[in-house]
C-alpha cells in the first residue's frame, strides 16, 4: 500500500470524535516512529503547521523543537501568537529567530515580484539550516504536508515539501502525520486540539506573506502601512461576521504616493491602501465578495486616520481572470 495514497475507505473527518480517533491514532504512530529521538519543525503558524506541531507535543512534548522563524512579513500579531500558544500555553520547546533585518536587508531594493519571492524562500531556509546545525541530535523532521500538497505535486503543479532544499548532510526521515488529509479535516483535527479559532480557522496567507502585499521594493515604512491597514481590515470582518465567510481578504500598498488634501486644506502626499476581498473554491479562478459599502466606507475612515502616511483607500472590484488574487 502506497503511504502517500489516502485509503478509498478512510472516512472524511468530519466531527469531534472522529478527530478525537484520528489523534489517538497518530500520537501512537508518531511515538512508534520516532521513540525518544528529537524532531524539528518550522512553525509558521499556519494552520497546517500549528496541527502538526500540537499533535507532536502531546506525542513527544519536548522532544518535539518547534522553529518559528518571523522574517518580518507576517501579519500583525502573529509571531506573538505563536510564543503565546505553543510556548506559554502548551509548554513548547520553541525557539524563535528574530530574522526582520536579514531579510529586510536582502530584500531592500528589490523590485521585481518573483525574485522577491526567491529571496524570501531561500533565506527562509538559511534561517531554518542554521538553526538546524545549532541542534546536534535532531533525527526527524516534521512538515506540515496536506493531501492537496501530495496530489498537486504528484500532477506536477507544485512541490509539496514546505521545506524542501535543505543540504544533503540534513537530510533527516520526515514525519508528516497530516498528509492524507484534506484542509477541512486539518482544521477539525486542529478544533479537536485545542487551538485557538483565529488559527484553525484562519484565511490562506501566502509563504512570502505581506512582502507581496508591499508592491514592489519592500520599505519598512510601507510595509507598516500593508501591516496596520491589514489588521485594520480584518478586525472590522471579525466584528461584522465576515471573517469565516469571505475567503481571502487583505490590503496592498502600491509603491507611489497619492495626491491629498488634509483636514487643514494643506496638500499631501500619501500612500494609496487597496483592499482586496475574493471568493473561491480552488484559488484557480475567484470572485470579489460583496462587502456592504457602509462598511468599505467605515474601514476607509479608519485606515486613513490611524494609519500614517495614509490619504487614499480603494476597493479591488477585479475578479480572477483578469487579475490574480495576489497584487504580485
Ligand atoms: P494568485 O495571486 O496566484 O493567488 O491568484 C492564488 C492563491 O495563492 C496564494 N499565493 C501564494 N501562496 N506562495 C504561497 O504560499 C506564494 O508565492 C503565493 N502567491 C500567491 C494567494 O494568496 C492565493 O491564496
Amino acid at each position: 500500500m502506497d503511504p502517500n495514497v489516502r485509503p478509498g475507505n478512510m472516512e472524511r473527518i468530519s466531527t469531534p470524535a472522529l478527530a478525537e480517533k484520528f489523534i489517538a491514532e497518530q500520537i501512537a504512530a508518531i511515538k512508534a516512529q520516532v521513540g525518544d529521538k528529537k524532531v524539528l519543525l518550522a512553525l509558521s503558524g499556519g494552520v497546517d503547521s500549528s496541527v502538526v506541531a500540537a499533535l507532536l507535543i502531546k506525542a513527544i512534548g519536548k522532544n518535539l523543537v518547534c522553529v518559528h522563524v518571523n522574517h518580518g512579513l507576517l501579519r500583525k500579531g502573529e509571531p506573538e501568537q505563536v510564543i503565546k500558544v505553543f510556548r506559554d500555553e502548551m509548554d513548547a520547546n520553541l525557539i524563535y529567530v528574530d530574522a526582520v533585518d536579514r531579510f529586510l536587508d536582502k530584500l531592500a531594493g528589490v523590485k521585481d515580484p518573483e525574485t522577491k519571492r526567491k529571496i524570501i524562500g531561500a533565506e527562509f531556509i538559511r534561517v531554518f539550516e542554521e538553526e538546524a546545525r545549532k541542534l546536534s541530535d535532531i533525527a526527524f523532521l516534521a512538515q506540515g504536508t496536506i493531501y492537496p500538497d501530495i496530489l498537486e505535486s504528484k500532477d506536477g503543479v507544485k512541490a509539496h515539501h514546505n521545506v524542501g532544499g535543505l543540504p544533503e548532510d540534513l537530510k533527516f526521515e520526515l514525519v508528516e502525520p497530516v498528509k492524507l488529509l484534506f484542509k477541512d479535516e486539518v482544521r477539525v483535527v486542529g478544533k479537536a486540539l485545542g487551538l485557538p479559532d483565529n488559527m484553525v480557522y484562519r484565511q490562506p496567507f501566502p509563504g512570502p506573506g505581506l512582502g507581496v502585499r508591499c508592491v514592489g521594493a519592500i520599505t519598512r515604512e510601507r510595509l507598516e502601512v500593508v501591516r496596520e491597514a491589514d489588521a485594520i481590515l480584518r478586525e472590522e470582518f471579525d466584528k461584522n461576521g465576515l471573517a469565516g465567510k469571505v475567503w481571502q481578504y487583505f490590503t496592498v500598498v502600491p509603491d507611489f504616493k497619492s495626491v491629498g488634501v488634509n483636514a487643514q486644506g494643506k496638500r499631501t502626499e500619501g500612500y494609496l491602501v487597496v483592499l482586496r476581498a475574493i471568493n473561491t473554491k480552488d484559488a484557480m479562478t475567484a470572485t470579489v465578495a460583496d462587502i456592504p459599502f457602509a462598511l468599505l466606507q467605515h474601514i476607509t475612515d479608519r485606515i486613513t486616520h490611524e494609519v500614517a502616511g495614509v490619504n487614499r483607500v480603494a476597493f479591488d472590484l477585479t475578479p480572477k481572470p483578469t487579475g490574480t488574487i495576489e497584487w504580485e
